[in-house]
This record gives C-alpha cells, sequence and structure tokens, in this order.
C-alpha cells in the first residue's frame, strides 16, 4: 500500500497528490475518497491542482472533467480515461492500494 496522509490532512472538496511513478491523488467528495491516476490523460497536467464538483474533477490546462468513480473523461479535449485506485483507511491513516502500470508490447 501507498501511504498518503493522515486522514485529518485531507478535508472535503481537497486532493493530496503523492508523488511517485506515477503520481497519485486522492480527493475527498463529502468523506468519501477517491483515488485516480493525477496526470491528465491529454497533456501533461497535475488533476489536483484542478477543480473539483461533486465526483468531477476538472483539468487545469484545458477544462476536460474526469469522473472520480470511473476515471472517464466527460468532454474533450481528453479522451482516454485515467486509471482510478482503491482507496484504504486505516488507523487514521489514509493508503492507495499499489498497482502494477500495464506493460506495453
Ligand atoms: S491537459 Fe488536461 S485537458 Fe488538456
Amino acid at each position: 500500500m501507498i501511504p498518503v496522509c493522515a486522514l485529518a490532512d485531507i478535508r472535503p472538496g481537497e486532493a493530496v497528490r503523492v508523488d511517485g511513478d506515477p503520481p497519485i491523488s486522492v480527493f475527498n467528495v463529502d468523506g468519501e475518497l477517491y483515488a485516480i491516476d493525477d496526470t491528465c490523460t491529454h497533456q501533461d497536467a497535475s488533476l489536483a491542482d484542478g477543480w473539483l464538483e461533486g465526483c468531477l474533477i476538472e483539468c487545469p490546462l484545458h477544462a476536460s472533467c474526469f469522473d472520480l468513480r470511473t476515471g472517464q473523461p466527460t468532454g474533450p479535449p481528453a479522451k482516454v480515461p485515467v486509471r482510478t485506485h482503491e482507496v484504504v483507511v486505516q488507523d487514521g491513516h489514509v493508503y492507495v492500494l499499489a498497482v502494477a502500470v500495464p506493460v506495453t508490447t
């Protein structure tokens, strides 16, 4: 599991980015936590720097929105979904389950 932060450090309406390869962001939507790959699939923008509206995160660069529940973009210019990740809360700390990056051949 990838440690993110203390549960108290991610308030409703906020995001915490975990630098890694790839970077992952965790969002707090009214107490529900969602984790996605942080980098927009359109170009190189951090979705943690975007605007959160319900379960949608709007990319700060060209305004594509991604559904935090599915990773799917809801409109152009992004066409490829971001990956979603399972979030675990244990003893007041937030973790993201480690995922393997798919190997392309
Ligand atoms: S970089 Fe996110 S929509 Fe262009």
